[in-house]
This record gives C-alpha cells, sequence and structure tokens, in this order.
C-alpha cells in the first residue's frame, strides 16, 4: 500500500475508534436516528432506553457491540436478551454487520451466538437465563435488550461482574407493566442516563400504522408498545397509579 493510503487508512481508523457514529455510517453503512447516535456516543456507565417498539433497539445494541469489540480490544461484549430465539435473532445482526467489514476482523464464529475478533474481542449473545453468563468475566459492555422481559436473577448475576471490570450496562426495552427491574430503574434509578423515544418520534414508523395499531390494540397496550408507557399489565377498573393514589397520606381530604 502506498504510504500516503496507508496514513489514510489509519487516520480514518482513529477517526472511527473516536466516533461510533462515523464507524456506524462508513463501515456498516447503518445511518443511526439521533437516539441511535446518543447510544453509540455514550460514555455513560449506565444507560437505559425505553423505545417504542420497532423503534431500532436490536439494531444499535449491535452496532455498539461491535465498535466495542473493534475498538477497545480485547473486550468481551455481551448481548443478553430474553429468550434463546431473541439471542440468536440479536446475533444475526451483528453477523450481518460483520458481513460489511472486512473479512480479516472475523477470527471464528461459533455455535450462531458467540463470535471471536482477529484482535481477540468477544461478542456473546446469551438468552437471559442467569446460569449461561457463569464463566464470564470481566465485560466492557453489557447490552441487554428487551430488558423488561428479562428475568430479575439475571440482573442479580450481571452486576457484581460489572462492578468488578467498571463495565458498561445499557437496558433497551418496551416497556412491560410497572414491575420489574426495567420499570424500578426507569422510575428511580440514581446514575442512569435515560431516553426515550416514542413511535411518533421514529422516522420509519407511519402514522396509518399507528392508528391500525390504536385500533388492534386498544389504548393500553397501545400506550405500551408504542408511547412508551408502563402500564399495569392487568388494569381494568383501577389503575395502580389510582391505587397509590389512593394510598398516599398528604392527599387533600374530600369536603
Ligand atoms: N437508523 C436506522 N435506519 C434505518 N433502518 C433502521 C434504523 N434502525 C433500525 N432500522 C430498521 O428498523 C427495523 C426495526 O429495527 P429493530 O432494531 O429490529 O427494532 P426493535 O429492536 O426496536 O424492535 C429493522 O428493519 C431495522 O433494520
Ligand atoms: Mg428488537
Amino acid at each position: 500500500m502506498p504510504r500516503d493510503a496507508g496514513s489514510l487508512s489509519l487516520g480514518l481508523d482513529l477517526t472511527y475508534a473516536l466516533d461510533p457514529v462515523a464507524f456506524a455510517t462508513d463501515r456498516l453503512h447503518f445511518e443511526p436516528d439521533p437516539w441511535q447516535a446518543g447510544l453509540l456516543r455514550s460514555n455513560a456507565r449506565q444507560i437505559i432506553e425505553n423505545i417504542t417498539r420497532q423503534g431500532g433497539k436490536s439494531t444499535s445494541a449491535a452496532a455498539g457491540a461491535l465498535h466495542t469489540a473493534l475498538y477497545d480490544a480485547p473486550a468481551l461484549v455481551l448481548l443478553v436478551s430474553p429468550s434463546l430465539r431473541q439471542s440468536k435473532e440479536l446475533f444475526g445482526k451483528v453477523t450481518d454487520f460483520l458481513k460489511d467489514l472486512q473479512p480479516a476482523e472475523l477470527l471464528e464464529e461459533d455455535n450462531r451466538s458467540s463470535c471471536t475478533l482477529a484482535n481477540c474481542s468477544r461478542i456473546v449473545s446469551l438468552p437471559g437465563d442467569p446460569k449461561t453468563i457463569r464463566g464470564f468475566s470481566a465485560p466492557k459492555k453489557v447490552i441487554v435488550d428487551e430488558a423488561a422481559y428479562v428475568e430479575p436473577a439475571m440482573f442479580t448475576a450481571l452486576r457484581p461482574m460489572l462492578a468488578v471490570s467498571n463495565g458498561q450496562l445499557i437496558l433497551i426495552s418496551t416497556p412491560n407493566g410497572r414491575q420489574g427491574y426495567f420499570y424500578e430503574t426507569w422510575q428511580h434509578g440514581e446514575g442512569w442516563e435515560r431516553i426515550r423515544i416514542t413511535a411518533r418520534e421514529c422516522p420509519r414508523i407511519s402514522a396509518e400504522y399507528l392508528e391500525q395499531e390504536r385500533r388492534e390494540l386498544g389504548p393500553l397496550l397501545y400506550s405500551q408498545e408504542h408511547d412508551c408507557e408502563f402500564v399495569d399489565p392487568d388494569s381494568s377498573a383501577f389503575s395502580s397509579a389510582l391505587i397509590e393514589a389512593a394510598l398516599v397520606d398528604d392527599f387533600e381530604a374530600f369536603v
């Protein structure tokens, strides 16, 4: 390679190392939405994202995983999904992106849910069973996709592991009721960067589709799936907001 071409490619590589959005756009041919760009660029230790169905959660998780694996090597990156099917699907997004990169980046791919890159980084996509994370240590990044559907024991297993490695924890999900780690963290977690994107804010979701969804899902499920609202799973006459309001002791008495 001529010297100029070599230094140009080194310069570009430095740009991509420093800017995950330039990396995603140029090397993965994935143009992140503003919130996805914010996620990719954030250095916060803990990030929680409350995002509409089909908003681009899994795609941005895959791009972020690859950036860390390529430019913070040797890195262990864990992707956690609620089920085996979802973890394989998410890993499929990683391998789709890998096809756009130099083949030299990939060393080996095993069992369709993990890969090792030539720089010795590993990306492992796991189902949300806490037993599956035994044996992994010091992850630089853990992304939990559809985190509101992952069982609480998984978070109990993950947190000490991250405390040791000082790694980044990213929870991305559509809400799933007013319960669980994702809900509690969104409501009360301290030291978390929060991002919320409803379906109307997603450029790929049309108003016609949302109208149809509203008719099919009904108002409660619609607000959960597309408006990022935490709703009661079996809310009927009384929502938990009403019940909570009834339980507070500093209410204004009816006169
Ligand atoms: N920034 C983007 N630009 C173009 N298409 C995108 C972008 N983000 C996501 N998509 C596409 O939108 C669809 C839903 O994305 P996905 O990541 O599966 O959403 P989610 O996991 O939130 O349901 C996929 O077809 C994906 O390729
Ligand atoms: Mg998804």
